[in-house]
């Protein structure tokens, strides 16, 4: 199945027009499109099937409880698939079930243990005061974003340990957040900050056989090794900033393969 994968294109500053990528049968878009979710009807009457999972800038200065079923009757207005804890099966080009796990994944600080939280919780704070963002109307403070992504990584262990049964021939998941201390950003690498965008899902990562994100203003491929069988895969496909050069590069058609 041949996807294409975009995230982090920013929409509420940055100029860009997407186009559909030749020989795609899927879009997935991978959160922080558009702070304010005019961008979204840019991929109105898009050639493909369309999957969403949102990113965290898709709740600045909004109340996350009525944000959700807001963000879910936008995305089912424009013909695309909202997952939120939530899993579908696409049937590939090639006949294969392809099952689609997708949750937005917030950090839950615990990418250095759980001697590394607090200071993970700290650096967050600032970022967390500029989103504006509350939860049950309280702030979505460092607390808050945690039990969220508690919440999504209880989800996704138990979805990634039910059985196929028949039902699905591969499966790739869909976060916003990265999925390993692999995906950080070069730029900033091991440091607290860096558990604002990755979580230590590696241990689930051997279940999918593609994990797609965004979250990291730069781009990933790498493989995950899985004694035995072929190896899992990451890929990160954010395009970012033009300002801070982070679009550099950045191709806007490309295709994930999963084989
Ligand atoms: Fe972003
Ligand atoms: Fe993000």
């Amino acid at each position: 199945m041949k996807i294409q994968l975009l995230s982090d294109l920013h929409l509420e500053t940055e100029a860009f027009d997407p186009e559909p990528a030749p020989g795609a049968e899927l879009l997935v878009l991978a959160g922080d499109i558009d702070a304010t979710w005019a961008g979204y009807r840019r991929f109105a009457g898009w050639p493909v099937p369309v999957i969403v999972v949102a990113g965290n800038h898709e709740f600045d200065f909004r109340e996350l409880d009525g944000a959700w079923p807001a963000l879910r009757d936008e995305c089912t207005r424009l013909g695309f698939t909202l997952l939120q804890r939530e899993a579908t099966v696409i049937t590939a080009a090639d006949g294969r079930r392809v099952r689609f796990a997708g949750a937005t994944r917030w950090s839950d600080f615990g990418l250095f243990g759980d001697s590394g939280r607090e200071r993970a919780e700290r650096a967050a704070g600032y970022f967390l005061r500029l989103m504006g963002a509350t939860h049950h109307g309280q702030p979505f403070d460092a607390a808050a974003v945690r039990a969220e992504g508690l919440a999504c990584r209880a989800w996704l262990e138990a979805e990634l340990a039910r059985s196929a049964a028949g039902a699905w021939d591969a499966t790739v998941v869909v976060t916003h957040f990265g999925p390993s201390l692999r995906s950080a950003d070069p730029r900033y690498g091991r440091q607290p900050g860096t558990a604002s965008f990755c979580n230590a899902d590696d241990d689930l990562l051997p279940r999918a056989d593609l994990w797609l994100h965004g979250h990291l203003h730069c781009r990933h491929d790498y493989l995950v090794d899985r004694p035995g069988r072929r190896h899992a895969r990451v890929a990160c496909n954010a395009r970012g900033l033009v300002d801070k050069g982070e679009a550099e590069g950045h191709d806007a058609l490309r295709v994930v393969e999963l084989r």
